[in-house]
């Protein structure tokens, strides 16, 4: 037995545990706003937060030492406390693309669904989204909604979709465009308002998504957007759509091959397939040495790889199944013969545009 490895470990261990509870206090500190009240404020005191939060002081004071144990707030001393300009960009602020507290506005919904993962791992049946939500954890759709809008809102149309050769002029012209597993329907929704000319529909399995979806399109005010249910209406396979996009939800299908077929049927024939999904290096040892690889493995187990084992002979390809030759050979398998990684850095995810 090395005892210096066991020391090293148990350190490792206590500190995983610690993360943990840490990211539960700082779910709570976001959602009962305690950031956004000392965002911009300087120094104040226990008292000071707990009144600009409209809460208790004892347990607003606990929970800034612990916030101060754990550097995120500052203590200077004399009951002070100070959250610095980067922590509250990082935990007060919602718009900007490296504001962080939506990461764990979900953290209570995963840790209940640790109790049902057993099952899995048992049966080998995996959870699919619909049924996350059926269990009563659906804080997931307005988790991945929360997390996801910025990217829609600030990046897509802007700097995603012009990569594309000529398809800022033709949906300005008027095209058909559909997005597979289009979660709470935000990408379509701000496509739709970005390009009132063309039609845009959202498919997806999960009802309470469905439900997000038409919401956020009512509260847009976008009238060219329609959601279907892909279980009671299936993407038509009849050449019509000129932009198919899967944003991160290919290596979350029980079965990607029949899902990249009917995506190449739907198609015209100069027609686009922008797949955005999580970038895998291929080889175990690659992919445990990425900055996202705990991340990743995480959602996989709890989310990616639960959807994409939810039915019997599920493909379970998992969060990083997927390397770019894998990918582009399940194209190929489905007919499509042009196969691009686009150049655009982001820290999870890869590229592509494929076409028949
Ligand atoms: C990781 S989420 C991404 C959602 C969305 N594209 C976004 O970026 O917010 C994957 C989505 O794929 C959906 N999904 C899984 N299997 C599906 C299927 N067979 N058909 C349509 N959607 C599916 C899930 O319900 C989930 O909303």
């Amino acid at each position: 037995m090395d005892e210096a490895k066991v020391g090293a470990l148990s350190k490792r261990i206590m500190g995983i545990y610690e993360g943990a509870l840490v990211s539960g206090m700082v779910y709570l500190g976001d959602e009962m706003g305690l950031y956004r009240a000392m965002h911009e404020q300087g120094s104040l005191t226990s008292e000071q937060v707990a009144t600009r939060a409209g809460l208790h002081e004892r347990f607003v004071r606990e929970w800034l030492s612990l916030q101060a144990a754990a550097g995120l707030i500052e203590y200077q001393g004399d009951g002070l406390f100070y959250l610095s300009p980067e922590a509250g960009l990082l935990l007060a602020e919602e718009d900007d693309l490296r504001s962080m507290a939506r990461w764990f506005d979900n953290f209570p919904q995963r840790t209940a669904l640790l109790s049902e993962i057993p099952r899995s791992f048992k049966t080998g049946i995996g959870i699919s989204w619909s049924d996350v939500e059926r269990g009563g954890t659906s804080g997931r759709v307005q988790w991945m909604e929360r997390l996801l809008r910025p990217w829609y809102e600030q990046v897509l149309v802007q700097t995603v979709l012009p990569e594309l050769d000529g398809l800022i002029d033709s949906l300005n012209a008027g095209s058909r465009v559909a997005d597979v597993g289009c979660g709470s329907g935000v990408a379509v929704v701000t496509m739709a308002a970005a390009f009132p000319e063309s039609e845009f529909y959202g498919w997806e399995i999960a009802p309470l998504a469905l439900d997000r979806c038409r919401e956020n399109a009512i509260q847009a005010g976008v009238t060219n957007a329609i959601f279907h249910d892909v279980r009671q209406q299936k993407l038509p396979e009849d050449g019509s759509f000129e932009l198919v996009t899967t944003f991160d939800c290919v290596h979350d299908m029980t079965s990607p091959d029949e899902l990249a077929t009917a995506i190449y049927n739907s198609m015209t024939p100069d027609g686009r397939w922008l797949i955005v999904d999580p970038t895998s290096k291929g080889t175990l040892e690659e992919n445990i040495e990425m900055p996202l690889a705990v991340f990743g493995y995480a959602a996989s187990v709890a989310g990616c790889l639960q959807s994409a084992m939810s039915e019997p002979n599920g493909a379970g390809h998992g969060v990083f199944g997927l390397p770019a030759p894998a990918m582009q050979e399940l194209t190929e398998k489905a007919g499509f013969t042009r196969f691009r990684q686009l150049d655009i850095a982001h820290a999870m995810n890869s590229y592509y545009e494929v076409r028949p």
